[in-house]
C-alpha cells in the first residue's frame, strides 16, 4: 500500500518541526525538514565566501556539496556532502541570511526536486514553507501552522533560554516579522497556505493539542483513503 505525504506549512517559529518530528514518529513516517536545506546552502555559500547574490554559484554548491538526513536517537542530523552540518545551519549568521538564499527560483528548483524524490515513496512527513503548494500538491493531508509574532518570539525566547542563549524578546519579534515578511512576498513560491490546507492557529496551544488536532485529521484521511 503507498503510504499519505503529510504536508506541514507555515510561518517561522510556527512550530512546524516540532509537530511534524512527533507526528512522524507516532505513525512510523519519515520526517524532512525543508527549511534544514536551505539552511544548509546558505551556510555553503558562507563557509565558501559565495556572494548570497550569485544565484547560479549557489545551484553550484547544491550540486557539489548533496544535502542528505540521517535519522539517529538523537533526531535527525544533516550533512552536505558527508560533513555533519547540523549544528552549523542553526547560527544566527545563516538565520539572517536563509531568505535571501532560498528566493532565487533556481535555487528553489534544485531544492524541490531533491524534496519530491523524498517523498516518492509515500509516508513522509515534510514541513517548510511551499510543499502543500509546490513541492507536494497532490499531498493527501495539508495543515498551514499559524501562530501571531508574539506568541512565536515567546517561543524562541524560551527555546534560547532553554539552551543558555541570552537574547532579546523585542529583537526576536523583529526578526520573525522581517522573515514572514520577506517569505511571503517572494516571487518564488511565497508562503502561502495552499487552498486545500486545513488552517490550525496554534496560539495558546500547547504542542500536545496542536498534534492531537492534526492526527485526528491524519486519521480520518487513513480512513476514508
Ligand atoms: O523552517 P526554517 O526557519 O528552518 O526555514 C529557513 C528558511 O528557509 C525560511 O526563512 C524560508 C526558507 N524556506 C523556504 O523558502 N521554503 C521551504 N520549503 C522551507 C524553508
Amino acid at each position: 500500500m503507498h503510504e499519505i505525504n503529510i504536508a506541514i506549512d507555515g510561518p517561522a517559529s510556527s512550530g512546524k518541526s516540532t509537530v511534524a518530528k512527533i507526528i512522524a514518529r507516532d505513525f512510523g513516517f519519515i520526517y524532512t525538514d525543508t527549511g534544514a536545506m536551505y539552511r544548509s546552502v546558505t551556510y555553503l555559500a558562507l563557509k565558501y565566501q559565495v556572494s548570497f547574490t550569485d544565484e547560479m554559484a549557489l545551484v553550484e554548491l547544491i550540486k557539489n556539496y548533496p544535502i542528505t538526513f540521517k535519522q539517529t536517537e538523537y533526531g535527525q542530523l544533516v550533512f552536505a556532502n558527508g560533513q555533519d552540518i547540523t549544528k552549523a545551519i542553526r547560527e544566527p549568521a545563516v538565520t539572517n541570511n536563509v531568505s535571501e538564499v532560498s528566493a532565487f527560483p533556481s535555487v528553489r528548483a534544485h531544492l524541490v526536486k531533491a524534496q519530491q524524490e523524498i517523498a516518492k515513496p509515500g509516508g513522509v512527513v515534510m514541513d517548510g514553507r511551499d510543499i502543500g503548494t509546490t513541492v507536494l500538491p497532490e499531498a493527501e493531508v495539508k495543515i498551514f501552522l499559524v501562530a501571531s509574532a508574539r506568541e512565536r518570539a515567546k517561543r524562541r525566547y524560551k527555546e534560547n533560554q532553554s539552551k543558555g542563549i541570552e537574547s532579546d524578546f523585542e529583537t526576536l519579534k523583529k526578526e520573525i516579522e522581517q522573515r514572514d515578511y520577506t517569505d511571503s512576498h517572494r516571487n518564488a513560491s511565497p508562503l502561502r497556505q495552499a487552498e486545500d490546507a486545513i488552517l490550525v492557529d496554534t496560539t495558546g496551544m500547547s504542542i500536545d493539542e496542536v498534534v492531537t488536532a492534526i492526527k485526528s485529521v491524519v486519521k480520518e484521511k487513513k480512513c476514508k483513503g
